[in-house]
């Protein structure tokens, strides 16, 4: 490069802001994967039209990257149940899970199929025009919600990887429902805030409160929200365990990007785990959340 292009670079670096010396372009090409669809990042609005990452886009890119990194290691590992790997993706949004799974990992499978799961269907019809414009040909979008899932005829039996990033409210939960009912072999799970189990424990709070001091736990409704949080996630970590599967619960990454980013990897093994299941049913006895059991927790009927 002569010296007037390298000046040239380094002013634009500089007018690209954020204290970094690094021209767009190099930072660009370091973000991406060798092979990565620029197309596919430009059309996410992952990359500006004229092909730059921003602030935003960076977090985004960083965030669903680190995702496919635990993914793409459980894709080298397992073996398909129908000799092509399945995945299915949970409150899909725009897809951007999808997509660059597909891109980086699965285009390349023989037979590969990526479902997107999601509700809103401008989202879905948009994903299906993109999915064909980039000869993405084994992606298929269903607008429908992910507790119905299961029954929808267009999804397969058995279904390898089930993925669930920010899926509002109890959509994880009917995630793990459906992971569990296709014998999925692995379950990828980034849970979003979630309202249902707060919402029980504040229904009964003057009973607790005068039946244990735990209960001072939830006694503010601050703390009801984030304990029912937490207490979700601990819950369905149980459950995971109890049907057979070895659990791990991580960051997906620094706090700085998302309040929303505990990971929890789900792996089959077949070994159901009895105490998980005793302890998920002695923590919905003393939170008085029992009422939940038969809803959330439906495979546990009949294990005692
Ligand atoms: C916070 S967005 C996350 C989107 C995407 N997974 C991502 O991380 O970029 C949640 C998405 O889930 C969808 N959603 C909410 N409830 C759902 C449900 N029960 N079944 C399927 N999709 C749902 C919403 O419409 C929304 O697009």
């Amino acid at each position: 490069m002569n010296q007037n292009a390298t000046k040239k670079r380094a002013a634009s670096a500089r007018q690209s802001g954020a204290g970094s010396q690094k021209h767009p372009e190099d930072a660009v090409r370091e973000a991406l994967r060798p092979g990565q669809s620029v197309e596919l990042l430009k059309a996410l609005h992952i990359l500006t039209r004229d092909g730059r990452l921003n602030q935003d886009s960076r977090r985004k890119l960083k965030q669903v990257e680190h995702l496919v990194q635990f993914i793409e290691k459980i894709v080298g590992e397992l073996a398909p149940h129908a000799g092509a790997l399945t995945l299915a993706d949970h409150g899909a949004g725009k897809s951007y899970l999808g997509f660059i799974l597909y891109d980086l990992l699965l285009k390349g499978q023989d037979g590969a199929t990526v479902y997107g799961i999601e509700t809103r269907p401008e989202l879905v019809e948009r994903s299906r025009a993109l999915a064909d414009r980039l000869g993405f040909a084994r992606m298929r979008f269903l607008n429908i919600a992910a507790a119905d899932a299961v029954q929808d005829a267009a999804l397969p039996e058995r279904i390898d990887i089930v993925t669930a990033l920010h899926a509002c409210d109890t959509a994880t939960d009917d995630a793990i429902a459906f992971g569990l009912a296709k014998k999925a072999q692995a379950m990828v799970l980034v849970p979003c805030c979630q309202a249902e189990l707060a919402a029980r424990l504040r229904m009964n709070k003057a009973l607790q409160l005068s039946r244990t001091p735990l209960a001072e736990l939830w006694r503010h409704p601050l703390h009801t929200r984030e304990l029912g949080s937490q207490l979700t996630n601990v819950l369905r970590c149980l459950y995971l365990e109890s049907q057979g599967y070895s659990v791990t619960v991580t960051e997906l990454v620094g706090w700085e990007h998302s309040l929303k980013n505990e990971l929890i990897i789900a792996r089959w093994t077949g070994h159901k785990k009895r105490s998980a299941g005793e302890r998920l049913r002695a923590l919905l006895d003393e939170f008085g959340l029992g009422a939940l059991g038969p809803l959330r927790f439906a495979a546990l009927a009949g294990t005692q």
